[in-house]
């Protein structure tokens, strides 16, 4: 016997507080960015039918809003993972040892910058300078942040967030 199986989407499960966050943007100039910027705060990123959703009820093009999304880098269509991993490859970390940490983590997570792992519980990036160049090799865990860093240290780290 099969059964149906029903995904719930972001969307679904979003829907109602996003139509409030377009409401409550829609009269304003710019609104569009702001609509935006609440929903991924909401949500965590703009899925693709997100992103139609709220072109529908905006009366703007998908296209343009696309074209937003894909300008900004702070807005991402892929889901970031609960704990966020971010790894500077700024000038002093670079020479330190960063690219190792990258490697480090992502051979612990398997997955490559820019992706999350499936059980969406990790995501990994790449930083230009954080400022804490003393630290480096850095990288950040939310906003939680890691200096000195060394493969073994990294491996413990992510343990620790398992
Ligand atoms: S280069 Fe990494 S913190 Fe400055």
């Amino acid at each position: 016997m099969s059964e149906a199986v029903t995904k719930t989407t972001e969307l679904d499960e979003y829907k109602g507080q996003i139509e409030a966050i377009v409401n409550q943007y829609s009269a304003r100039k710019g609104a569009l960015i702001a609509v935006l910027y609440e929903t991924q705060n909401l949500i965590g990123f703009l899925p693709r039918e997100v992103i139609h959703f709220i072109a529908d009820r905006m009366h703007i093009s998908v296209k343009e809003v696309y074209g937003i999304v894909t300008f900004y880098n702070f807005f991402t269509m892929k889901p970031r993972g609960k704990y966020p991993v971010a790894v500077c490859l700024g000038t002093a970390c670079y020479v330190r040892g960063g690219r190792l940490v990258l490697d480090t983590i992502k051979k612990s997570l398997g997955i490559q910058e820019g992706d999350t792992t499936e059980d969406r519980k990790f995501s990994l990036e790449l930083l230009r300078c954080l400022g804490a160049c003393g630290l480096a090799p850095v990288m950040t865990i939310g906003k939680e942040v890691y200096g000195r860093l060394t493969p073994a240290k990294v491996k413990a780290i992510l343990e620790t967030y398992s």
